[in-house]
């Protein structure tokens, strides 16, 4: 094979070509995920309505009851505020009493473990996949993620593949979390570092 076809001229003389093999070949990438991944994320597309941003936030059950009826594990109690998008349901455990904020994203190709009472607050971004940029055909990677319970993830938050955050942790507004942080510590920052403890008050209840 001539090194041309190997690297075509792009039709468009007007856009760059570089001359020899490519490192990268993006005709090649491999596919992220099976046949049977991508029916059920049609089906799951067809579902969606009640997600939408513009419907009202009490129609949480019947979100809950949708995510259920496509795999999700969601216990009594919980809350999933509109306009929150979740890619794989089956891919979805939450706790009890968990909440999910309005126009938060859950990416999530490998599962999603949500404790109980957690808060993940609105447009948090939970992304459970990236791509090996050092592989020529850029192939899609996954790991999961998991929210231990009693832990708070603050609004716009984005949290990367392979992270925990410990019980009772809270990671504050628009934190980029690369790594694990620890459990009842407040972190935050981006990159989101460990501030400090996460202290609760005593409560009498009379
Ligand atoms: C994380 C958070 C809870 C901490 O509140 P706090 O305990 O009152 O902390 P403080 O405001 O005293 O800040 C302590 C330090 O952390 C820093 N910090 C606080 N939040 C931060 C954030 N999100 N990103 C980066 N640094 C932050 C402060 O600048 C301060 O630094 P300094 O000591 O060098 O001045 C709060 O900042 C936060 O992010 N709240 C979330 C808001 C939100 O998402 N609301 C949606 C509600 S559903």
């Amino acid at each position: 094979m001539t090194q041309e076809a190997e690297n075509p001229r792009p039709q468009d003389a007007n856009l760059p070509y570089q001359e020899g093999p490519l490192k990268i070949d993006l005709y090649r990438v491999p596919a992220s995920s099976s046949r049977r991944d991508k029916i059920l994320r049609a089906l799951w597309a067809c579902f969606q309505i009640p997600f939408a941003r513009w419907t009202p936030k009490q129609l949480s059950p019947l979100r809950i009851a949708l995510l259920r009826l496509f795999g999700a594990s969601i216990g009594p109690a919980c809350n999933i505020g509109s306009g929150v998008k979740v890619w794989c349901p089956w891919n979805l455990t939450m706790g009890e009493r968990s909440a999910i904020g309005f126009d938060a994203e859950i990416y999530n190709f490998a599962p999603v473990t949500i404790g109980r009472h957690v808060v993940i607050s609105q447009y948090a971004y939970l992304c459970t996949a990236t791509h090996d940029y050092t592989h020529p055909h850029f192939p899609l990677t996954s790991a999961p993620i998991e929210i231990r319970s009693q832990s708070w993830v603050a609004a716009g938050c984005l949290i990367s593949p392979g992270v925990t955050i410990g019980e009772g942790a809270v990671i504050g507004a628009r934190s980029l979390v690369t790594r694990s942080m620890p459990a009842w510590t407040v972190s935050a920052g981006s990159p989101c570092k460990p501030l400090k403890p996460r202290e609760i008050q005593t409560i009498i209840h009379g």
